[in-house]
């Protein structure tokens, strides 16, 4: 038996990432594939940071809502009667059904087993033939809240009581990329899917632009360059990188009408890997995103959304851009899903080894650290 087959695999990746970023390896296999380390990434990882839900302006009226998991706890986020969006327990207090599916809208939360209905601030409004239990209470009765902020347009959620809020972790995000004011951005297409990979794999697949070039040869791969990729060090909350586009896709671009930005800023794409999941795309003229929520080691949910900034939105063509940028988008993720779920598969592999990193990921290995500063090295 070999040294790293004796290690868990948090004392695994602690090993890996201990050496400098030049003599830096992928992650080891077993924090992808073993199912022990993923229990321990929902405890230390996705149930105590924050985790995005979407945009703010996909739920514009009251009652409108959608539903998630954070680590294994069903959660809904609503905009209430009052216009504030804010989450709860999507969990009954009768007998813990859960309430509401998908997104939608409601003028009140309605439990599909027995019919206890509750306010958009999660108060219980009624309950049919309680009257005989001297325990019920209907006064005493709410859904339990959860965490939420919204954060230049992103609802962001967390079971974390003692967190700091988004605004001061991710204050060097707007250093980096406030003259975009990602708040004035507007969705215009999202969707949910899952992917055979592990969540690691696609978000580490985000955050380098190594694999554009070959990846992505159908669409995108032309409009980049390796040399025009840069690489900083990052933050502890989050890693980012950014690209010089050339003038390939011109939705990438400021807008022509655009008289604010100017120089590179008006061709630099951003892109940020919020940890622990929220990957963003940000370009003068689009944006796109993942949130990622594991399923298992070897799958993962995905909500997948993006759109315009708000000159590209006030165009007269809007429409078309629109629509030209999720059919990109569609074929660039189509081209993703074929790589990572080919590093999962090869990641199973027993011949399969973590081999050097590039200087343009980085990113990957700030990220490898961030993991290892979560768990600890000696979680089992
Ligand atoms: S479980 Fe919700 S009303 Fe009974
Ligand atoms: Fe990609």
């Amino acid at each position: 038996m070999t040294r790293h087959e004796m290690l868990s695999p948090a004392a695994e990746l602690h090993a890996n990432v201990s050496v400098p970023f030049e003599s830096a390896r992928a992650m080891p296999k077993s924090v992808y594939t073993s199912p022990a380390f993923l229990a321990l990434e929902q405890k230390h990882i996705f149930g105590r940071e924050w985790l995005c839900a979407g945009r703010a302006e996909t739920l514009p009226n009251p009652g409108d809502y959608l539903t998630m998991e954070i680590a294994g706890e069903p959660v809904i986020v609503l905009r209430d009667r009052a216009g504030e969006i804010r989450a709860m327990s999507n969990v009954c207090r009768h007998r813990m059904s859960t309430l509401l599916e998908g997104r939608g809208n409601v003028r009140s939360i309605v439990c599909p087993y027995h019919a206890w209905t509750y306010n958009l601030d999660g108060s219980l409004r009624g309950a049919p033939a309680m009257g005989r239990n001297e325990a019920f209470c209907k006064d005493q009765i709410t859904l339990p809240s959860v965490r939420c902020e919204v954060w230049l347009g992103w609802i962001m959620v967390t079971l974390n009581p003692d967190l700091p809020s988004p605004q001061e972790t991710l204050k060097d995000v707007e250093s980096l990329v406030g003259y975009l004011d990602m708040s004035s951005y507007v969705e215009t297409f999202q969707e949910q899917f899952r992917w055979a990979t592990n969540w690691k794999v696609l978000a580490e697949n985000f955050m380098e632009s190594y694999h554009l070039p070959v990846c992505h040869e159908g669409t995108i791969g032309g409009s980049v360059d390796l040399n025009q990729m840069t690489c900083p060090e990052g933050f502890a909350s989050f890693n980012y990188h950014w690209i010089v586009k050339n003038d390939t896709i011109p939705l990438s671009l400021a807008h022509p009408s655009n008289t604010t930005l100017t120089g590179d800023q008006r061709r630099i794409t951003w892109l940020l890997s919020i940890y622990p999941s929220l990957l963003i795309t940000l370009t003068p003229g689009y944006f796109w995103y993942l949130s990622l929520t594991p399923d298992g080691p070897g799958h993962v949910n995905v909500l997948y959304g993006g759109g315009m900034s708000a000159d590209w939105i006030a165009d007269p063509s809007s429409g078309d851009h629109i629509a030209a940028l999720r059919a990109l988008l569609a074929d660039v993720n189509d081209e993703d899903k074929g790589c990572t779920e080919k590093v999962y598969r090869g990641l199973c592999s027993d011949l399969g080894a973590p081999g050097p990193l590039s200087h343009l990921e980085r990113p990957n290995f700030e990220f490898a650290q961030y993991i290892a500063s979560r768990v600890p090295a000696q979680a089992t």
